[in-house]
């Protein structure tokens, strides 16, 4: 297999674009099915590549092919016309596992009717037990795969098929009561940074962070944590191995924010509250 860096596309070998593209092989819906003998080396090549797009190999008799949270047919026809297939992992897609979900929804607190903001949602890990909570949820994302599994999933009120980044804090009606976000860790104080604009003065946002935000001593993670701690906020190490199922041994840490009203945070309020200061500056 090629050499690979995340994020890359990644070329299909020529004998498995063979057995992708076999007549046999049916490709149809959410499964990959191919119902022909392939020697174990072949095989095993295969199966890194159909789970690395987001495959899982369903074995029951009725089933017997890789299944993807995702239609998978319209996608594999484009990648084996282009000839390479985007990894799962692009994008920073690791999805939070449930003891670590667990862990954000008891220092969230939803209330019945609450709304919460989930800004990278993957294919629903938190969405989901926010929506159990009660919790009236909207999500965003921005890959299409990962888009249709959530609306598939049918957890949240809405479903905003978009780059979080380039949301507008001030064009949302009402702010969120609460944020609960595992960011992409390429980025993931950016998007915290831009998650507290769509908070409410009085909210609290729970986000999960790579470890290395507490020592980092580059200016913008340093001005996080001073940031972070004027508004008295936690972060709390997780388990080392909390990510292990989800393929990586990254080692995180819970940040929980209470957004005071009278605070420091860059909340929507907080946002809002800006023009008015400038307006008075101006005719100070
Ligand atoms: C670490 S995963 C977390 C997924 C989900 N929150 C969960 O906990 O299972 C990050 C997700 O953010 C998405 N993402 C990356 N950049 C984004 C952006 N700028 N706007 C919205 N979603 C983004 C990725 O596609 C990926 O699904």
């Amino acid at each position: 297999m090629p050499a690979r860096t995340k994020e890359q596309l990644m070329q299909i070998p020529g004998d498995i674009h063979a057995v992708l593209t076999d007549p046999r092989t049916v490709i149809s819906g959410d499964r990959v099915q191919i119902p022909f003998q392939l020697d174990d080396a072949l095989y095993k090549r295969l199966n890194v590549i159909l789970k690395d797009i987001g495959g899982r190999w369903d074995g029951r008799k009725a089933v017997r092919a890789h299944t993807f949270p995702f239609p998978v047919a319209e996608f594999m026809r484009a990648c084996l016309a282009a000839g390479e297939w985007p990894s799962k992992f692009e994008q920073g897609w690791y999805p939070t596992p449930p003891a670590v979900v667990y862990d954000m929804l008891e220092h969230a607190s939803i209330r019945v009717g609450h709304t919460v903001l989930e800004p990278s949602a993957g294919v629903g890990s938190i969405v989901k037990r926010a929506a159990e909570e009660m919790g009236i949820v909207d999500c965003v994302e921005i890959d299409a795969r990962r888009v249709h599994a959530l609306r598939e999933l049918g957890a949240a009120r809405r479903v905003i098929h978009g780059d979080f980044l380039d949301l507008d804090p001030l064009a949302i009606d009402e702010p969120y009561d609460r944020v609960v976000m595992n960011p992409p860790f390429n980025n993931a104080i950016g998007h915290v940074m831009h998650a507290l604009g769509f908070l409410r003065d009085g909210g609290t946002l729970v986000a999960i962070l790579p470890e290395y935000v507490t020592w980092h001593s580059d200016r913008a993670t340093c001005e996080f944590r001073e940031l972070i701690a004027l508004a008295e906020g936690e972060l709390i190490p997780l388990p080392a191995d909390a990510f292990t199922p989800s393929g990586t041994s990254i080692r995180t840490v819970l940040l929980r924010l209470d957004a005071d009203p009278d605070g420091s945070l860059p909340t929507h309020g907080w946002h809002q509250r800006q023009p008015l200061q400038l307006d008075l500056f101006a005719t100070a």
